[in-house]
């Protein structure tokens, strides 16, 4: 196996993040719910306050004209916790089917715990879907609580209908 290299993506690397983004979204069968573009996620990660942050793990190809082929992704961002205070959210972890099995997520999730503590958060929250048993067992296996089922967690969404019900209500 060649060498892979975990980096901070920069923006050059949005259009290989929006084909990941789309490649996990079919690993649950959610192609469709993939609205986000390319511009969006220039906008919206590389600009002067950006709303999320990405690593990117890439290995060698003289295939690509880059010298590198994009194999996986972690999209993350900070958040605020009134109890305990800063956290880093861990939104997207995906590692292309054919590079599984080789330490790029180990290496990921350890650059991604070296950002959590340099930054000073105290933890690293996640979701993973109800029938993505293995993802579960991955990361209870390397500690992870399941705060769903331990503390009785539900999360909820206001989509934009009720957004601007309750934003034109006098
Ligand atoms: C979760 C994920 C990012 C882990 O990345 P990875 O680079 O494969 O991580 P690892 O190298 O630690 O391997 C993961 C496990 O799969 C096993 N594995 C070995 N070969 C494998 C292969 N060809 N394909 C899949 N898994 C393999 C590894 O032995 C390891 O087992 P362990 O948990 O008992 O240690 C990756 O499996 C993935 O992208 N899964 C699909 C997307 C997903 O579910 N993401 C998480 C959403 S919450």
């Amino acid at each position: 196996m060649s060498t892979f290299r975990v980096r901070p993506a920069q923006a050059r690397d949005c259009p290989d993040i929006l084909r990941l983004i789309k490649e996990l979204a079919a690993h649950g069968n959610n192609t469709d719910a993939v609205k986000i573009t390319i511009i969006d996620l220039l906008k919206d990660g590389f600009g002067d306050h950006p709303l999320y942050y990405c690593l990117i793990a890439e290995v060698p190809d003289d295939a690509q004209l880059t010298g590198t082929l994009t194999v996986g992704f972690a999209m993350y961002y900070f958040t605020y916790d009134p109890w305990i205070g800063k956290l880093l959210y861990l939104e997207d972890f995906y590692v292309v089917e054919p590079f599984r099995g080789l330490g790029i997520g180990p290496e990921i999730l350890r650059k991604l715990s070296q950002i959590a503590i340099t930054s000073g958060c105290s933890c690293m929250n996640f979701l993973v879907v109800i029938w993505n048993q293995t993802s579960t067992e991955y990361y209870i296996k390397r500690g992870a609580r399941d705060l769903s089922t331990q503390e009785g967690w539900h999360l909820f969404r206001f989509n934009k209908k009720e957004l601007l019900k309750m934003a034109n209500e006098d």
